[in-house]
């Protein structure tokens, strides 16, 4: 069976829907994924396993979430480049630029995060290290959930914004 001429008629925009619809579908699995593996890590490693397991997959998990995120960014800019700048499309653009600002401090925390919990796992008795641990976790739990929320929000924003 031979497309019609309806089917190709908007080849481009649905090339990009379809990359857009992947590429948010890799970055909000993912970040379901790390949430419930974190959960059973927390259950189910001794501390040492833990940091190391959380290094490995933060490193691998990396690059993957950071393309999807890109790529998502992308296909929705170049899908919505003929839109008025409304109201809607100034959030969307706002929480998106808070979205990738917010993931790199959460990367840049979690790569200091895993370096003082190796150095209060050398220090076990020291007070400082697990005061700055405990602090560093909040810090790191609120950057995650930042990274959620702005995620969610962007899905609405993407749903209102979809023609
Ligand atoms: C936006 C997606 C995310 C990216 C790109 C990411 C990336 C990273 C990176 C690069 C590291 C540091 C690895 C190293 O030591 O070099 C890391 C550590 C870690 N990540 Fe993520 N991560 C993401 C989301 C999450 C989420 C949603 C959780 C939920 C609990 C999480 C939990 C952790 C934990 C527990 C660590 C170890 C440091 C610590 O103890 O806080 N990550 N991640």
């Amino acid at each position: 069976m031979s497309a019609g001429p309806a089917a190709l008629a908007q080849p481009v925009p649905d090339t990009l829907a379809g990359c857009l619809i992947f590429a948010s579908a890799v970055w909000t699995g993912g970040l379901v994924t790390i949430f419930v593996v974190a959960r059973v890590a927390r259950r189910t490693l001794g501390p040492r396993e833990r940091v190391a397991f959380f290094r490995g997959l933060g490193r691998a998990y990396g690059p993957v979430g950071g393309a999807a995120l890109v790529v998502a960014v992308g296909c929705g800019a170049a899908l919505l480049s003929g839109h008025a700048w409304d109201g809607t499309l100034i959030v969307a653009t706002v929480v998106t630029a808070s979205l990738v600002a917010v993931t790199a401090a959460g990367v840049a925390q979690a790569r200091r995060m895993t370096r003082l919990r190796q150095a209060a796992l050398r220090q076990p008795g020291n007070p400082v290290l697990a005061g700055r641990v405990r602090w560093a976790a909040v810090r790191a739990a609120a950057l995650r959930t930042a990274i959620a929320g702005l995620s969610l929000a962007l899905i609405a924003l993407g749903v209102l914004l979809a023609p």
